[in-house]
């Protein structure tokens, strides 16, 4: 065997014994690199005589493409074979368990307000809303609230500082979802159907009174409507909400600035297990009445406050609280609870995101 044959022989068997990357990478560098073996002999073939270079040039141009090529599949190799452990090392068990991802769930006022413009779309009401950052104007002026009102005072309602002139730019949190109603008045042209669910807030704080709580309001404004259709309005809506055919009304007199005749509803119910389960007559054995809601025709001065002409269109309208509504229909006693976070609390009374309320396939969860 030739000296260069033998030579090739030994740096093939050295090249396919690398046991890494790093080890390929010294060898290529010892025998190609710029003083490497192989390329030394390159430089000698200057140095021959024509019949010299003519036996040696083959030889060792050949050691050099079998000293490239054993390098690149040694190479290739220690690298598929890196791949296949990387592979294999990051394979995944499918058949293992997996953890239990944390889970949210729907509050039960935005499930109560999702069931609510359930039953009332049923009816035909659309839903509106209003800003909570309202103006003097539309939360009491236009609702015909004399300046007088107690509802006005600073410790009952939240204010903002005044800027600019007039009591019209004085901002405040509005203290009821009515304000909805002026907005709707203005914006659109009778016949009106809405239901106006959202935050509201007052300067109030024990078990059942937080400072922020919620509303959800109705008006209805068109020719000839009467109190029989806010009586059968609020009927409807209660037996939907409420799951039961048996619940009676009670429409006792009462005042609102903005409604005239004004009526405060209760409903009758039964104290069962310390809990109060809506239906039934209020008079009848083991019953009683509960307030639920303000209601009445909406006052002429608000309509015509809003540019309509009160002998043509009438009204009615209510306002009833959500937390009440939810706390009556799915047990809660404390309010406070409602807002204080508490993820034990949203994970017993919270109701699952694909829990939608609908009038075919069940109000309540
Ligand atoms: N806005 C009244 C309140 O907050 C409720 C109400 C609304 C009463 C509409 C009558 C008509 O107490």
């Amino acid at each position: 065997m030739s000296d260069i044959a033998a030579m090739q022989a030994g740096l093939v068997e050295e090249i396919a014994a690398a046991e890494n990357l790093e080890a390929i990478e010294a060898l290529r560098v010892a025998a190609l690199g710029k003083a490497g073996s192989v390329t030394a002999l390159l430089k000698s073939l200057g140095g021959m005589t024509p019949d010299e270079r003519q036996a040696q040039g083959p030889l060792i141009h050949g050691l050099r493409e079998e000293v490239t090529a054993a390098i690149a599949a040694r190479k290739a190799a220690l690298e598929s074979a890196a791949l296949d452990a990387k592979l294999a090392g990051e394979t995944l068990d499918m058949t293992l368990p997996a953890d239990a991802a944390p889970k949210g769930s729907v509050h039960p006022v935005s499930q109560v307000m999702d069931e609510l413009a359930e039953i009332f779309a049923d009816m035909g009401f659309a839903v509106a809303t209003g800003p909570e950052i309202e103006d003097d104007w539309h939360n009491f002026t236009a609702l015909n609230i004399p300046e007088t009102h107690p509802a006005r005072a600073m410790h009952d309602t939240f204010y903002f500082p005044e800027v600019g002139e007039g009591a019209a730019q004085r901002m405040l949190l509005r203290t009821h979802t009515s304000p909805v109603q002026i907005r709707t008045m203005m914006e659109k042209a009778p016949p009106i159907r809405i239901i106006a669910p959202g935050r509201v807030y007052r300067s109030d704080s024990d078990a059942t009174h937080t400072p922020m709580f919620h509303q959800v309001e109705g008006l209805v404004i068109d020719r000839g409507i009467h109190m029989g259709h806010l009586k059968y309005t609020l009927e409807t809506f209660l037996k939907a909400y409420f799951e039961t055919d048996d619940i009676v009304l009670r429409l006792r007199p009462s005042y609102f600035p903005f409604t005239e005749p004004s009526a405060e509803v209760d409903v009758g119910y039964a104290q069962e297990k310390g809990r109060r389960i809506v239906g039934g007559n209020g008079d009848d054995e083991g019953h009683a009445w509960m307030e639920l809601l303000g209601s009445g025709m909406v006052n002429r001065r608000v309509i015509a406050n809003c540019g309509l002409d009160p002998d043509e269109w009438q009204g009615f309208a209510f306002g009833v609280g959500v937390d009440r509504l939810a706390m009556l229909k799915y047990g809660m006693d404390d309010l406070r609870a409602f807002f204080d976070g508490d993820l034990r609390w949203l994970a017993h009374y919270g109701f699952g995101a694909l829990n939608v309320p609908t009038l075919s396939g069940g109000i309540s969860a």
